[in-house]
């Protein structure tokens, strides 16, 4: 299987349950600090491209804050349920990767890709060949918005085996990755076991992602026709400069089409 298609597999499988087991993200106070880089960055136009919209969070949160939204998304039950989410009404939810993304958008401000779908692109050339996607769905002066875990993040929360327990629910975490390096794969296996009545049910999956560094992404950038204009460590949803790949969880990346 690739490792894109472990990804589809994952977001499908967990696509039910994602708003309930995610509830601690702080989609809001990500897509604020999303919507000021626009503010600060970006043409000053409000076309948004949500690209790993996911169930539409993201995009109700972009929507809200006055952005004229389309989402799209790799995990077609993810974009079932995007399609089903109160506040989303009338936003275009489409089916595509990052790396080739649903035909017939252009003309964007902005792209965004909030909470790691680009971290998910384990392909040398994977992130290149996204930002260059997203290029060429901006207008001049757009930029492409997005964020990634930084290698201390990953050490952090993978380098140890882990429990929750949650009752009637467990969540196990632990990486398959022998080591956890920069500008590598780790693969991530997470086991979700749930009790209805009696019985407990299980639902295993791999996320597999890539860590990179600051210098690969603007490489990656400057090949896509894109230049980095500006880099945030993120801590939760805090803005840290400048951004350390050891203490901080993220770094937040705006890359701006030249004109
Ligand atoms: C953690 S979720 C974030 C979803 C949403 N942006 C939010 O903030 O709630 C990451 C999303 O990235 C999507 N994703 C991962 N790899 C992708 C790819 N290659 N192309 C498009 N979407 C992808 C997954 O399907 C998943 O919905």
């Amino acid at each position: 299987m690739s490792h894109t298609d472990e990804t589809l597999a994952a977001y499908d499988a967990i696509a039910g349950r994602y708003d309930e087991l995610n509830a601690r993200m702080d989609t809001s106070g990500l897509a604020d600090r999303f919507a000021e880089a626009i503010a600060r960055h970006g043409p000053g136009g409000r076309r948004l491209l949500d690209a790993g919209c996911g169930t539409g969070r993201s995009s109700v949160a972009f929507r809200e804050r006055g952005f004229e939204v389309t989402g799209y998304d790799l995990s077609p039950a993810m974009v079932a349920l995007a399609r089903r989410r109160p506040g989303a009404e009338g936003i275009p939810f489409l089916t595509g990767g990052l790396e080739d993304p649903p035909p017939g958008l252009t003309g964007f401000d902005a792209v965004a890709c909030v909470d790691l779908p680009m971290a998910y692109l384990t392909g040398e050339d994977g992130l290149r060949r996204a930002l260059e996607a997203a290029r060429r769905r901006l207008r001049e002066g757009g930029v492409v918005v997005f964020d990634l875990n930084t290698i201390g993040y990953y050490r952090r929360t993978f380098g140890t085996p882990a429990v929750a327990d949650q009752g009637d629910r467990f969540v196990t975490r632990f990486a398959v990755s022998p080591r956890i390096e920069p500008d590598s794969v780790v693969v991530t296996q997470f086991d979700l076991f749930e009790r209805t009545g009696e019985r407990w049910e299980r639902v295993s999956m791999r996320h597999v992602q890539r860590h990179r560094s600051g210098r690969a992404v603007r490489e990656a950038a400057e090949a896509a026709g894109l230049r980095v204009v500006a880099a945030h460590g993120l801590a939760g949803t805090e803005l840290r400069d400048p951004p350390d790949e050891d203490e901080h969880d993220r770094v937040l990346y705006v890359a701006r089409r030249p004109g």
